[in-house]
């Protein structure tokens, strides 16, 4: 049996019989005005973070997203675009598809503005996607693509690519690992179905993205997701395995490298009105200017004594250079 199998199995399981503990977020379920999140969609809640970020959603975009669940985070999407078909699942389970299409049916049930045909489920798979190149605005995925052997991830990425529309985005979460990890755990197909074993440090991710052509990448958020420890894993050393939230646009590539913010900001503190760069960042005095990895890099090579550079808090929320 391949890895991707045991992962299907793992989540014909997991539609069959709901699992609270399978992956776990510290993220609280929002719920906004008007949006109500059925308890079976909160016990089938299979993710690592949110890939629901409202400010994605303007303009009524087009949504994808790959690897459903129990359907909550379809519905969050749903109750911005309010369309039939505005969202599209798909999942490569038919007892996935089938749990949530339930689901959503309870959700119509407590929330009266809502309508199931808001979202169209297909059949399919993350690796080869049934839906039409340049026709999405956002694409999501949540705690799917870390299970990807590195073929694979390259595959899925390029297949998100292939569908969105250009400067779309891909909206993720996923955990990161920072250190290595032995091949019992990264060949066991279980646990890397479980989203344990299969993370990558936060800078392979990002590479993956933008190996595949993303211009933009945008961390949004990094927090402690789990443990792996001697006692319950195979591994000598206590291992800290942490969840990312990134958005990758699709964006042409800029010529001097792909723009990654992870949340640092430039402040010029010198005697003038104003710092300018010449190549398209203005520092006004003391105001703090978001800017991406490859700028803040630039701005600190200057080595002037009058512009700050702050740390990435991994925290990016939008604005800036570039
Ligand atoms: C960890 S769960 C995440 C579910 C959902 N995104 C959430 O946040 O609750 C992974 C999901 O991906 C689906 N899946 C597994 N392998 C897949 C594949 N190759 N292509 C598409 N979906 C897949 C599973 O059925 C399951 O719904």
């Amino acid at each position: 049996m391949s890895y991707l199998e045991t992962t299907r199995n793992v989540y014909r399981d997991a539609a069959l019989t709901p699992d609270v503990g399978l992956c776990c977020t510290t993220n609280p379920i929002w719920e906004l005005p008007g949006l109500k999140i059925p308890k079976i969609m909160q016990e089938m809640n299979y993710g690592c973070g949110s890939t629901v970020h409202p400010r994605d959603l303007s303009n009524n975009p087009k949504i994808l997203y790959v690897g459903v669940g129990g359907g909550m985070e379809l519905l969050q999407f749903a109750y911005f675009s309010r369309t039939k078909s505005g969202v599209i699942g798909v999942d490569s389970v038919d007892e996935m598809l089938e749990a949530s299409r339930k689901n959503f049916t309870e959700a119509e049930l407590q929330n009266n503005w809502f309508k199931s045909d808001f979202v169209e489920l297909k059949k399919g798979d993350a690796l080869d996607l049934p839906v039409a190149d340049n026709s999405i605005d956002v694409a999501a995925q949540n705690c799917l693509f870390n299970i990807f052997k590195t073929e694979d991830l390259k595959k899925a990425l390029e297949e998100m690519y292939r569908v969105l529309k250009p400067h779309g985005r891909l909206v993720m979460s996923d955990p990161i690992c920072e250190q290595p990890m032995n091949d019992e755990l990264r060949n066991d197909e279980r646990l890397r179905a479980l989203c344990l074993s299969g993370s990558l440090p936060l800078n392979d991710y990002v590479k993956a993205l933008t190996d595949v052509g993303f211009g933009t990448i945008e961390i949004r958020a990094r927090k402690p997701y789990r443990i792996l420890d001697p006692k319950h894993y195979p591994t000598d050393e206590l291992i800290f395995i942490e969840s990312v939230e990134v958005a990758a646009i699709k964006d042409p590539m800029p010529e001097d490298g792909p723009c990654v913010f992870t949340g640092k900001a430039a402040i010029y503190y010198g005697d003038e009105d104003y710092f300018d760069d010449k190549k398209g960042h203005v520092l006004l005095q003391n105001q703090p200017l978001a800017v991406c990895d490859k700028t803040a890099g630039a701005l600190a090579n200057l080595n002037r004594e009058d512009i700050f550079i702050s740390e990435s808090t991994f925290h990016y929320d939008g604005g800036g250079c570039c």
